[in-house]
This record gives C-alpha cells, sequence and structure tokens, in this order.
C-alpha cells in the first residue's frame, strides 16, 4: 500500500525562519564539533510553547541544506484524530512500540511517510495508547533510535510539554541534545524553573531554550541589523536605515560618473 504524503506547513515569516536558520547553524556546527547533534529532542516548558512549529520549522530548515531529516511525533497522548497532520496516517510511533519484535528494514519503514518536502521524513504519533512513559522506556524504543541514527543526518524528536508528561524526561539520557521551548505569556515563571531543573542532570547535552512568539520589534531589537537582508513581498530588497542611506549614496554617485563619462565623450 502506497502511504499518503504528509503535508506540512512552511512558515512564510522571514523573522521565524531566520531565528529558526540560526538554531539549524548552532546545531550543524555542533555536529561539525564532533558533538553528536543528530538526534535533537524538544519539549516544552508549558503546553502550547510551540514545540511542533518549531520541530517543523527546524525539519524544513535541515532538509533544504540536503541533510536526511526525520520528525518523529512522540506526543501519543493526544491521539491521532486531534492532530491534523495524523489525519490520513495508518500506524505509527505507538504501533510500532506496542510491537514485541522487529526483525527487517521494512518494520521500520512501515511508520516513516513521505513530506511535501524533499529530504525531510516524518514518523506520525500513532494510535492512542494508555501507557506511553513505558512505551519510551521499552526495547522497541531503543532499537528505534539506533535505526534513526543509522539512516538519517538529523533526527528531531517532538514531544509533549515536561509540564504535562514525563514521556520527554525518559529520552533525555538517549538523544544528543535537548531544547526546551518556552514562549512569551504562555508559561509561568516556575514552569521555566521546572523545566530547566529537569534538564540539569543532562546539561553535557541540554542546548538551551527557545523563546517563542517573541515580538518582531522584540526581536529586531535584540538583533541588530536583522532585515539587512529581507526582502519585500514583490522580491526587492528591503534594506535597513543605514544600509539603505549608503546604498542611496552609492547609486547617486555612480549615476553622476556615469553622466561625466557621458559628456566627456561627446
Ligand atoms: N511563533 C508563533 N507565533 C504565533 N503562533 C504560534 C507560534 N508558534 C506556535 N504558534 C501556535 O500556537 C499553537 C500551539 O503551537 P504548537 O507548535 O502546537 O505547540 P506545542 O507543540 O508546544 O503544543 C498552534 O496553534 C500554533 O500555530
Ligand atoms: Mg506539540
Amino acid at each position: 500500500m502506497s502511504k499518503s504524503q504528509i503535508e506540512l506547513y512552511s512558515n512564510t515569516s522571514q523573522v521565524m525562519n531566520d531565528a529558526i536558520d540560526r538554531i539549524v547553524v548552532e546545531i550543524h556546527n555542533k555536529k561539525s564539533r564532533g558533538e553528536g547533534a543528530k538526534k535533537i529532542l524538544l519539549t516544552g516548558c508549558g503546553p502550547q510553547c510551540g514545540s511542533t512549529s518549531v520541530s517543523i520549522g527546524l525539519g524544513i530548515s535541515f532538509a533544504a541544506a540536503k541533510w536526511r531529516t526525520l520528525i518523529v511525533d512522540c506526543d501519543i497522548r493526544k491521539t491521532r484524530d486531534y492532530k491534523k497532520l495524523n489525519e490520513k496516517t495508518e500506524n505509527g510511533l505507538s504501533d510500532f512500540l506496542l510491537r514485541d519484535s522487529v526483525n527487517e528494514k521494512e518494520d521500520f519503514e512501515e511508520i516513516v511517510y513521505p513530506t511535501n518536502f524533499e529530504n525531510l521524513s516524518y514518523i506520525p504519533c500513532g494510535k492512542y495508547a494508555a501507557n506511553p512513559a513505558r512505551l519510551f522506556c521499552s526495547g522497541m524504543m531503543k532499537q528505534l533510535l539506533q535505526y534513526v541514527n543509522d539512516n538519517y543526518d538529523y533526527v528531531i524528536f517532538d514531544f509533549p510539554s515536561v509540564a504535562v508528561a514525563p514521556d520527554a524526561q525518559i529520552l533525555f539520557g538517549e538523544v544528543d541534545g535537548i531544547i526546551l521551548i518556552s514562549a512569551l505569556d504562555m508559561v509561568t515563571k516556575r514552569q521555566i524553573r521546572d523545566a530547566k531543573h529537569k534538564v540539569q542532570p543532562f546539561a553535557d547535552r541540554y542546548y538551551g531554550m527557545i523563546i517563542n512568539r517573541i515580538d518582531k520589534d522584540l526581536y529586531s531589537k535584540y538583533i541588530k541589523g536583522y532585515n539587512y537582508y529581507f526582502v519585500d513581498k514583490n522580491g526587492k530588497q528591503k534594506l535597513s536605515g543605514r544600509a539603505n542611506r549608503r546604498y542611496q549614496r552609492t547609486q547617486k554617485a555612480a549615476k553622476k560618473e556615469g553622466s561625466q563619462n557621458e559628456k566627456t565623450e561627446e
């Protein structure tokens, strides 16, 4: 049976994509320095912080750079009926983890779906399972980790928030990198403190915290000249004030020089 393609939504916000690219570069540099950085786990300090949105953004960005990338939807507490991305899928992560054994490569491939992005594959969450924590501790999970490690350049594990489930914590010791997601006005200081406390024993692989839902103006204040290379809807470059004034000056000078040359030729 041929599998339906998962339609991932790409982000059109240049600010968001710029921020995602910065994270991709950090992760890639870690990998270049031989620091593992292949299996990356994302979890929120609180629910709805944006772990799934950021996971998809990172996945698309890795895949665009031609790396074989896999996103694993590890939220098996929310059944696929509530997830748009998982609507047309048959088997997923939970179905695989519920099996007693696997033998062939096909057993793994059965749960890997293609997406609308080249080089980007997706493992859906699967059917509802009553005991996700136990499933993540299983030998089947260990085998899956080995398989993805051998077959992909980057694997992103998208987990529910550590504030609502302990599932992500089970894999803290098995991945190369842990990223916490928080969001302005969505989490309490206490939730942030608790999440950091939970990753503390794995400090060697804690990459840091992404603060999602930041106001565009706040972002531009923090990253000076962030709009230096942004283009508008018509593909026209939108230079920052200073860069624009410099550009206008050079344009004017070039024009002046051109008209003087024309005069001398006359
Ligand atoms: N930067 C953002 N700006 C605006 N809305 C966002 C942003 N990130 C996520 N969202 C929205 O917030 C909701 C929760 O995001 P999601 O990625 O599913 O979070 P989580 O996986 O942490 O529960 C979704 O409706 C998503 O579209
Ligand atoms: Mg999610």
